[in-house]
Parts: structure tokens; C-alpha cells; sequence
């Protein structure tokens, strides 16, 4: 049985991963994909993420499933890669401005690592809730260089073609795994209008002192700070969210709001 994976994307290759995991020969995949790790463009979303592990969802049962089963698995991930892989363990704090749904927290103290809930009379000002907990951080592009020379020496074959028609996958193999991203609304044969970009902004500083994530769950945006691992003390700063904001260009306005956002985000009531 053979296997094609179009895109290259943490979705691509963590689904071959997956495959190679589950006994499946790394040369019986092959990942198409116009994208490969260590590429820059605006249309490759993976290597910009921040990144770290955070639960999204508000209280959808799917994603919370989801959300353990990665967290769960970071650490077989990061065994497997070895040190130096761009995936470490970080501590962590979270506010949000609101009360998080019930049923997010139960599931979420239910696995993370030294989850505990901050006492009201220690949160920030303008803060409903928090949470401590021990978080995975990813520095992105690294992963992701890393995860496909891993793959690359189980026989996972790579080749950089931009697909016009998702039926083209079928040279390759006859199961086809789709892991386009934003790539889906042009794919030929399988459009998906209903997929659209989100636009985010970040400042990358170096600030060896910073070994912790905070974030801060707002109504309008979320705040985070989130060191890099293996970057020579790279730290990620953010962000925003813009909803089917196509524009690839950065806003000094943008950068001096996250600066401002940041520089605030653990300061504490004040008496
Ligand atoms: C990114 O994708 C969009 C939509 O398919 C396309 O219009 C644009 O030209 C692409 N940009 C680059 C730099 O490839
Ligand atoms: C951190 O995790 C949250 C929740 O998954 C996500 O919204 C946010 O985009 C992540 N931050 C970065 C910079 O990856
Ligand atoms: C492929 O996946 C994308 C999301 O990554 C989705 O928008 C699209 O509808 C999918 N296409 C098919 C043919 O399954």
C-alpha cells in the first residue's frame, strides 16, 4: 500500500509521521507539495507560527480530544528528534479577560503537566482567570527542517511540485491524504471557498532572561510572549488575528501595540 500526502506544511508531516509510526515503510509515502521546510512565503503558513501548545478551542469536545492527544505525544516527538530539535517543554501562564467555558479547564487540568489554577486575589489587573501549567514551545521553522530530515532518512520521499488538480495525486499513490491548508482554495478539482487566510503580526527579540510563556486571552486579541527553543534566546512577541486579511506587510503601529501589550502583560494589581 502506498501513500501520497499533499502538502508540506506541521499538518503534512506530522501526518507522516503518523503513517510511519503506525508501521507503515517511509518509502511508501510521499509528500507533493509546492512548499518544502526551510522555504519563506506568505502562502506556507507553518514556519511563522510562534509557537506553543495552547488549547484554541473554547469548549468544542473534538478539539479538546485533540488538544490532549498532542500534548500527550510531544514528548514520544521530542524523544524521537533528540535535543536540539526546536521542541522543548516551557512554563507557562495564562490569563483570560473572561471566564473560560468549564468544561475547556476540567479537560485541560486533566493532562497538562503541573496544571494549577492562579487564586483571584494573585491575578492581574483586568484578568477573570488563569491558569500555570508546563507547555511545549516550538521554534517553527526548526521543527519542521528537523521533522523532514527525520522523515527523509525512514525513505519518506519529498517532491516540490505545485499541484493544479488534486486528481494528479493519484500518480502518486492511491490514498490521499489532504493537508493543503490555505492552499485548498485553489486547489483544482476540490476548491474550497470557504477556507480564508487570518493574518497575524509578530516581534522577534532576543531577551536571554525570558524562559517562560505567558499569554493573555483577551476579547479583542490575544497577547503572548513565547520563547523560541534552540534560537540563541530568541523570543516571539505577539499578536493579532485578522480574519481574511490577505496583506503581507508589517505595521510599525502593529509592532509598537505588541511591544506596549507585552511589556504589561504580567504586571500586577496595583495597591
Ligand atoms: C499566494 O496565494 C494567493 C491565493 O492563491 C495568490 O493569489 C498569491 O499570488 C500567492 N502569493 C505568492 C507569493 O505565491
Ligand atoms: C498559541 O496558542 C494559541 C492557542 O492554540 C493560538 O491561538 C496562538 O496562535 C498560539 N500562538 C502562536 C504565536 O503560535
Ligand atoms: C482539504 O483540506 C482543506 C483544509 O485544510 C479543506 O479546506 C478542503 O475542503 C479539503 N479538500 C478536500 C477535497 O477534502
Amino acid at each position: 500500500m502506498t501513500f501520497a500526502i499533499l502538502g508540506c506544511g506541521i499538518v503534512g508531516l506530522y501526518t507522516a509521521l503518523n503513517l510511519v509510526e503506525s508501521g507503515v515503510r517511509g518509502s511508501e509515502i510521499t509528500i507533493v507539495a509546492e512548499y518544502l521546510p526551510g522555504d519563506q512565503s506568505i502562502n506556507y503558513t507553518s514556519p511563522w507560527a510562534g509557537g506553543n501548545f495552547s488549547c484554541i478551542s473554547p469548549d468544542d469536545a473534538q478539539t479538546l480530544h485533540f488538544d490532549r492527544t498532542t500534548y500527550t505525544h510531544l514528548a514520544a516527538i521530542q524523544k524521537l528528534l533528540g535535543s536540539g530539535c526546536g521542541l522543548d517543554r516551557r512554563p507557562s501562564t495564562e490569563y483570560w479577560e473572561y471566564l473560560p467555558d468549564q468544561r475547556k479547564i476540567e479537560s485541560l487540568s486533566s493532562y497538562l503537566q503541573d496544571f494549577a489554577i492562579i487564586p483571584s486575589s494573585q491575578l492581574p489587573e483586568g484578568a477573570a482567570f488563569g491558569i500555570t501549567y508546563v507547555s511545549w514551545n516550538f521554534n517553527c521553522p526548526k521543527f519542521l527542517e528537523v521533522l523532514k530530515e527525520y522523515l527523509a532518512t525512514t525513505g519518506v520521499v519529498f517532491v516540490r511540485r505545485k499541484i493544479q488538480n488534486v486528481d494528479e495525486m493519484f500518480e502518486f499513490a492511491r490514498t490521499v491524504f489532504n493537508c493543503t491548508g490555505i492552499g485548498a482554495r485553489g486547489l483544482g478539482g476540490a476548491e474550497d471557498e470557504n477556507i480564508y487566510p487570518a493574518r497575524g503580526q509578530v516581534v522577534v527579540i532576543k531577551a536571554p532572561h525570558i524562559n517562560e510563556n505567558r499569554m493573555r486571552w483577551g476579547t479583542e486579541d490575544v497577547t503572548y510572549v513565547i520563547p523560541r527553543p534552540d534560537s540563541g534566546s530568541q523570543v516571539v512577541l505577539g499578536g493579532y488575528l485578522q480574519a481574511n486579511n490577505w496583506c503581507a506587510d508589517t505595521w510599525k503601529t502593529e509592532t509598537d501595540d505588541i511591544i506596549r501589550r507585552t511589556s504589561q502583560l504580567g504586571a500586577k494589581k496595583e495597591c
